[in-house]
Parts: C-alpha cells; structure tokens; sequence
C-alpha cells in the first residue's frame, strides 16, 4: 500500500484522539496530536514565567521549549526538555492558556514546522494520522484524505465531561462554556485558524458511537489507498 496522509481536524469535544488514534492503529500509520504540542508549549511557558496574555513575552520564548512526540498510536507520547509532559498537559491551567499561546505566530510557526517534518519522515514508515485545528488548511494542505469531525455544543461538553452519568449539571455548564470559549479563540484567531478546508469531508459525529466514526474513517482512508 502506498503511504497515506491523513489529517483530521475539528473543534474540542468532537472525538478527534479518540478516533485519530485507533484509525492509525488499525491502518498501521503512526500518529501525531498536534494539540499536545501546544499544550506542551504552553505548559513550558506557565513553568518558565512567561506571561501567557504577553503575546510579545510568548513570541520571545517560542523557540525555547524543545518539544518532541512520539508517534506510537498505542502509545504517543510528548516531552518538554526531556521531560514527560502527558500529564501536566491536561491540567485546567493549561487548557485555560492553551489558546492564548497557539494564537502566537511565533509559536505556530514553530510547531508547524515540526509537525511538517514528523509528516515526512512517517512517510517511511506507511504514513500518519495527524490531528488537529489546521492541519488540512495550513499543515498539510496536500494531505491525501482531510475530515473535519464536528458534533453539537451539548454531546462536544458531555464527551469532554467524560460521560453522561456521574456528572453533575453545572459541572458539565462549566465545560461547555470552556469548550465554547477555547473554540472561539481558535476559530477567531488571525493566523492559521480553526477552519474547515475547502477539500476536506466534513463527518457530524453527533448522532455516531466512537466505532461508528472510527469505521466511517478507515473507510474513506481505503479508499484512497
Ligand atoms: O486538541 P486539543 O484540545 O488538545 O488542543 C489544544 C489547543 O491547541 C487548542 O485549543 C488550540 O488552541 C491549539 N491547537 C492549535 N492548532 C492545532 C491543534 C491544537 O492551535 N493544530
């Protein structure tokens, strides 16, 4: 089979790891979460006492970070400095300041370099899943297959919320407001935003079971294979 590129992109909440992961693991791709770079990056950031709402501040510290990834789907990986960063990646701290740091040019320019170059050297070893919120607009904008995951406000808080039961409502308000906040800082910025390409196939996930996309997306990877 002839290596493939596989970008899928989409707001929080849509199921995007969840699917980019096993679709890779399934086609025999490698993987990258492109989010986990920014998270990554900001996280460098909130430790080094850099002032995450000082664009200028973020800017001079962009290449500071050495951020590398693993691109195992059953096992990705991301460290800072040598430093396993999965876990602090996940904090609120850094999903509140995620958003503020990816909107720098600097950063962006950056990671998307990296991101270019992890793409191509995956090409050796039959191809990448890559996910994201630009990947098929700006990333890799000659990908072989592009899908953008989206799915409503209320399924996006309650998958992000972990489950439907066991929560209660204000923390699932709590989350929906956090997602709404991140998506429009995303979908707003002015370099490389949150965008649908033109090219790519756009799945609601709304009414699917997580199997359901993950089978809708090998099948349209097959196809083009
Ligand atoms: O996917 P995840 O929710 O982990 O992404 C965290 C943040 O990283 C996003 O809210 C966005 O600010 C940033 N991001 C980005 N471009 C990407 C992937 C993520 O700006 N390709």
């Amino acid at each position: 089979r002839a290596p493939v590129i596989v970008a899928i992109d989409g707001p929080a909440g849509t199921g995007k790891s969840s699917t980019s992961r096993a679709v890779a693991a399934r086609l025999g791709l490698r993987y990258l979460d492109t989010g986990a770079q920014y998270r990554a990056a900001a996280w460098w950031m909130l430790g080094n006492g850099v002032d995450v709402r000082d664009p200028a501040a973020v800017a001079a510290a962009a290449e500071k970070p050495q951020i590398v990834s693993g691109t195992d789907p059953a096992a990705p990986t991301v460290t800072v400095d040598g430093a396993d960063a999965a876990g602090p990646i996940r904090t609120r701290e850094v999903t509140a300041a995620v958003s503020a740091v990816s909107a720098v040019p600097e950063v962006r320019a950056r990671i998307t370099a990296l991101q270019r170059s992890i793409a191509a050297e995956s090409v050796k070893n039959g191809g990448i899943v890559v996910e994201g919120r630009d990947i098929g607009t700006t990333v890799l904008p000659d990908a072989d297959v592009k899908i953008f995951l989206t799915a409503s406000e209320e399924v996006r808080a309650a998958r992000r919320s972990g489950e439907l039961k066991g929560k209660d409502a204000s923390d699932l308000a709590a989350t929906q407001a956090s997602i709404a906040r991140r998506d429009a800082a995303d979908a707003g910025r002015k370099v490389s935003p949150l965008a649908k390409a033109a090219d790519a196939i756009e799945v609601d996930t709304t009414e699917l079971t997580l199997e359901q996309v993950i089978q809708c997306v090998v099948t349209l990877v097959e196809e083009k294979q």
